[in-house]
């Protein structure tokens, strides 16, 4: 309670920094205008694209070719559309370093999701829970060439933290974490030492002390209606398209970011795809639309209010077009051995949402064969 209170007040300061004088001294008024911002008051229309997996063959295909290089719409400035890729290195052979500087140059966002993805992440010791977290960017960093200082995100794998992620993530330098539901679709992401917010409060999610650390919460918004956090499928009699579309008509103008979380089995099913990508091509041509990165939003969030996107955006590499796939599939060749499945491992059923219906929930992460999928729904309401 106190909390929300603080993070009400929180926005109502920002507010009012925003809309200044006119609305000195009448909050109401001014949550008003904020939520029906005049003309003149432009804040961009913030979409989240995310990938969570190993870098593999199967995830550059759903991930890049399925979707990214397919979308028509560009970035206001332009330029094709950016995704953040929350690395794993589960998986049969670990993720390729073609992908990762492939992705590189594209000026996608790289995060870490844990090298091992355990399901028993939260009986890991500190020094075993930072090992895990930080071999993703040290492996990204040390045997790919990705500038470590640009890997500054996490997703804990199923969602699940207890209070020494957030000691882990604090201390080894990250800016943001993504694995909390949001406290509601109009809720702003916030520092957890600035009194945003935390929806922690099962036994799998767990974060009494974290409001002590200046890390970043960019939560996992829930879409409409009785689904988990990723991979949006059909619900309540509308499809993902209209799921999506709605989350947008709602989010208008409040700089809270509809949030796209896959995996790349989910992509990989065509009509999943060509929804999303209805989806991003409807919302990029509604004037002010950005599809960003994480940190690109973290950076515009943190920006002088009034800030428009494309100043922030112009800090960051502009992917023009042309199409990589080719370069990429040349790679593959290269070392098609076969390595088959030793080590799958792929269940994930990442069954975020926690709304407990335990249906639906099956969103695995790239593994080798699909009887290896074993979705197991995060056990929580
Ligand atoms: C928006 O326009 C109104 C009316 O023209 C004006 O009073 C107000 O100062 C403007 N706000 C901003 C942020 O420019
Ligand atoms: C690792 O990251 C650091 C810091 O971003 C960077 O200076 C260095 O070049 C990276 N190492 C490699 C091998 O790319
Ligand atoms: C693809 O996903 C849809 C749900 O969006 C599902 O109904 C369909 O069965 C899936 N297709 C395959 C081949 O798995």
């Amino acid at each position: 309670m106190a909390r929300r209170c603080l993070a009400a007040a929180a926005a109502l300061a920002v507010l009012l920094m925003v809309v200044g004088q006119a609305y000195a001294g009448d909050a109401e008024a001014a949550l008003a205008d904020f939520l029906s911002p005049p003309d003149n008051f432009t804040v961009p229309n913030i979409v989240l694209v995310s990938l969570d997996g190993a870098l593999m063959e199967e995830t550059w295909v759903s991930g890049f070719d399925n979707l990214i290089n397919t979308v028509t719409g560009r970035n206001p400035n332009g330029c094709r559309i950016p995704m953040t890729w929350f690395v794993s290195k589960q998986g049969r052979d670990q993720g390729k370093c073609e992908v990762a500087q492939r992705i590189l140059r594209l000026g996608h966002e790289f995060s870490t999701h844990s090298v091992s993805h355990s399901e028993d992440i939260l009986t890991f010791p500190y020094d075993q829970l930072v090992d895990d977290i930080e071999g993703v960017r040290t492996w990204l960093n040390e045997s790919c060439g990705i500038p470590a200082s640009e890997i500054l995100g996490y997703r804990a794998p199923r969602f699940y933290v207890n209070d020494i992620t957030g000691r882990a993530l604090y201390e080894l330098g990250y800016l943001y974490d993504s694995s909390l539901p949001d406290p509601d679709f109009n809720v702003r992401p916030g520092l957890w030492s600035e009194g945003v917010e935390l929806v922690c409060n099962t036994p799998f999610r767990q974060c009494p002390t974290w409001n002590q650390y200046p890390v970043w919460e960019v939560p996992v918004y829930r879409l409409s209606g009785a689904d988990k956090r990723t991979d949006p499928l059909p619900s309540e009699g509308m499809s993902i398209f209209q799921r999506l579309q709605a989350d947008y008509v709602r989010k208008k103008g409040l700089g809270v970011p509809v949030v796209i979380a896959t995996h790349s089995n989910y992509l990989l099913n065509t009509t999943n795809t060509a929804e999303v990508i209805k989806f991003l091509d409807w919302a990029m041509e509604e004037p002010g639309t950005w599809v960003v990165t994480y940190q690109q939003y973290i950076a515009w969030l943190q920006s002088e209010p009034g800030t428009q996107m494309d100043e922030i955006m112009a800090r960051y590499p502009c992917d023009e077009g042309g199409d990589p796939t080719d370069e990429v599939a040349a790679s593959w060749k290269d070392d098609d051995s076969g390595s088959s499945g030793a080590n799958g491992g792929g269940s994930d059923g990442e069954g975020g949402g926690g709304e407990g219906d335990g249906k639906g929930s099956s969103s695995p992460e790239p593994s080798p064969s699909p009887e290896e999928d074993s979705p197991s729904p995060e056990p929580e309401s």
